[in-house]
């Protein structure tokens, strides 16, 4: 859990969004993308790069850079990671002394060149950056078009650089101060001007905004890791405020234009703690960020007036739905398990035989399909090699694919028929965490949305779902608690060198996603069982002090798991038990339980996956391991 210090990080590093999450839920909800802007004499464009490189696990779609030189501002932008814009800056020679960058998380428009910040006006005078979603963007382009502007990309942020240049009146503050009362939604923006080359403005409405305070110098940025290097003093902008920043001195003002006095912030902890939010690894970061990722991939699908699952992204027509016979769930690595789950909603709701594959099998197997098969692509990376090709295979054979990814514009999002995107946010632990658990939102979604299109789902069970779907992030919030229980198993059992996880119907797809966990960053090996097969072999391997970690949360199933469990504990295993409150029988069965707040059985995986990962994390952490980058392992494999 967090250390004192590294809750004051999370607070400060971290406290414009967790405010906002309650006044602006729904703009909040797809906000990353790192912004970093500097006047001052050290070379611009290192300080905004290195800044950049700190803010990556904000986005990493694409990047770019503007830059105040003779007068002029110049742009260089580039689709892909960071290095990308590096390449093409180390081509150029730009100078200047203000300067403003952007690394993107694409919300609007898919990551390209074009789409890539910062954005400009016709005529060039002015650059932006951008943070959030302008929610009023059509009805403004609209109006800008009319008004004779010629757009270059596809973003709602372009938006904002055209009503700059219409609004423009020679004062750069009054002009943001207009701009800013005809921008809806959330936001944090950082403008420069070049009939201002001694000023730039930084205003912030919901998404995190900082201004770094230093001796002739000045820097604003998304997040206090981007300026550490650099400063120590902080302006942490409250939401509804603006920053006008020259290099002798930053002056703050409501977005109102009134003057307003902030307090300088000492930062006392180091910048690859804040880079993490506080905690030791990007996994444990990813592990507490969960309940805010199931909220933001809930976010505008659900109708709890309505009793109703909306997913407008998708294409399908009623017709296509209905007439859907088959559906194949491919995917790799944890999407695959996350697939397994989805199996059984799909089957349970909708009545479809749905089959789950491998990609790197399904591609090559001999795939009985009818011309109504639906194939749903699970990647969380979107670029899965083996995915990938297999989404391809069925496109060729007529079949309409499916995807649920995170990353919006990814080769899997381009090439699928559909898409349903889940929000967790850039993932940047090889260890998949957030990812899984916003992929069985989205497949619940799905399966929920399928069985009322077809009439199977009454009015009453929608309700219920959607009540349940909507306390999950709370109850997700409650399972976090368990950490120093976890903590304490992993170091009583971090020297074991076999670890069985067993469970029975979904029980067992998590015991799968359970061992996988363990096994990629701790390196101890771990098997998953379903718990009535064990008595065909591996219960061989049970002996005594082997750890079994028992997962009993299906109530149909809780009495055939629990004799399981029986057999495992009289031939010496040690065993973990994971079971709702309200069992607590377990207990006399098992040598120590981990009790999580009840849920149907269909939505359990996502709360039972929490103290797996959990424990995962902490042996990893006992033996040393490099938790963030096992050996041996790549985030995105995007090799057969
Ligand atoms: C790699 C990652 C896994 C991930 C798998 C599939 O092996 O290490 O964490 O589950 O790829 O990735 P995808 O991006 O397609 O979900």
């Amino acid at each position: 859990m967090l250390s004192c210090a590294a809750s004051e990080v999370r607070k400060l590093a971290g406290d414009c969004e967790h405010k906002d999450e309650q006044a602006n839920e729904e703009e909040q909800s797809k906000l990353m993308c790192g912004i970093v802007g500097y006047i001052g004499a050290k070379p611009v464009l290192d300080v905004v790069v290195n800044g950049l490189r700190k803010l990556e696990y904000r986005g990493y779609d694409s990047a770019g850079i503007a830059i105040l030189e003779d007068q002029r501002v110049k742009v260089l932008k580039s689709v892909g990671r960071l290095s990308n814009l590096e390449d093409k800056l180390a081509s150029n020679t730009l100078n200047g002394h203000l300067a403003i960058g952007h690394t993107r998380w694409a919300t609007h428009g898919k990551p390209s060149d074009e789409n890539s910040h910062p954005h400009q006006d016709c005529s060039g005078r002015f650059a932006i950056v951008h943070n959030g979603i302008v929610e009023n963007y059509l009805p403004l382009r609209e109006e800008l078009l009319a008004a004779g502007h010629q757009f270059s990309s596809e973003t709602d942020t372009e938006v904002v650089a055209h009503l700059i240049e219409e609004m423009y009146n020679g004062d750069l503050l009054k002009t943001m101060v207009a701009v800013g009362q005809r921008i809806r939604g959330a936001y944090s923006l950082v403008v420069i001007c070049k009939d201002h080359p001694d000023e730039f403005i930084a205003m912030r409405k919901s998404s995190p905004l900082i201004v770094g305070l230093g001796d002739g110098e000045n820097f604003v940025a998304s997040d206090i890791p981007a300026v550490l290097e650099y400063t120590r003093d902080i302006y942490v902008l409250d939401d509804g405020e603006m920053a006008m920043i020259r290099r002798d001195g930053v002056e703050c003002f409501t977005l109102d234009g009134d003057p307003v006095e902030k307090e300088v912030y000492k930062v006392t902890w180091d910048a690859v703690s804040a880079e993490r939010g506080g905690y030791d690894h990007f996994m444990m970061k990813e592990i507490h960020e969960q309940p805010k990722a199931i909220r933001d991939t809930l976010t505008g699908r659900l109708d709890e007036t309505a009793g109703q699952v909306k997913l407008p992204e998708l294409k399908l027509s009623t017709q296509e739905i209905n007439e859907i016979d088959r559906i194949h769930i491919v995917a790799c690595g944890t999407s695959w398990h996350a697939g397994l789950v989805g199996k059984s909603m799909l089957e349970k709701m909708t009545r479809i035989p749905v089959e789950v594959d491998i990609a790197s099998e399904y591609r090559y197997r001999d795939v009985l399909h009818t011309s109504n098969t639906l194939v749903i692509v699970i990647s969380q990376s979107g670029e899965t090699a083996d995915t990938l090709a297999a989404l391809r295979d069925c496109k060729k054979k007529g079949l309409r694919v499916l995807a649920i990814t995170n990353v919006v514009g990814s080769s899997v999002a381009r090439e699928a028929d559909d898409v349903l995107i889940t929000w967790a946010g850039p993932e940047i632990a090889v260890a998949s965490t957030k990812a899984y658990t916003t992929q069985l939102i989205a497949l619940c979604l799905l399966s929920i949305y399928f069985a009322q299109v077809k009439g199977l789902m009454s009015s009453d069970d929608a309700h219920d779902w959607v009540t349940q779907l909507a306390n999950l992030p709370q109850l997700a919030e409650q399972v976090l608690d368990t950490a120093p229980q976890l903590e304490k198993f992993a170091a009583d059992w971090v020297h074991a060198e076999d670890t069985f996880f067993i469970g029975r119907g979904l029980d067992f797809s998590v015991a799968l996603e359970g061992s996988l966990k363990l096994k990629e960053i701790s390196y101890i090996h771990a098997e998953a069982y379903a718990a009535g097969e064990l008595k065909h072999g591996t219960l061989a391997l049970i002996t005594d002090g082997v750890p079994v970690i028992a997962i009993a949360t299906q109530p149909h199933l809780y009495e055939k798991t629990l004799s399981n469990i029986k057999e495992v504990k009289a031939r010496g295993a040690f065993v973990l038990g994971i079971t709702w409150v309200g069992n607590q029988d377990l207990a006399h069965s098992v040598d120590e339980v981990i009790y999580l707040p009840q849920q149907c059985a269909e939505l359990s995986p996502v709360l039972t996956v929490i103290p797996l990962q959990l424990l995962a994390y902490y042996a990893a952490v006992a033996r040393g391991n490099d938790v963030d980058k096992p050996r041996n392992l790549a985030k995105s494999v995007t090799v057969e």
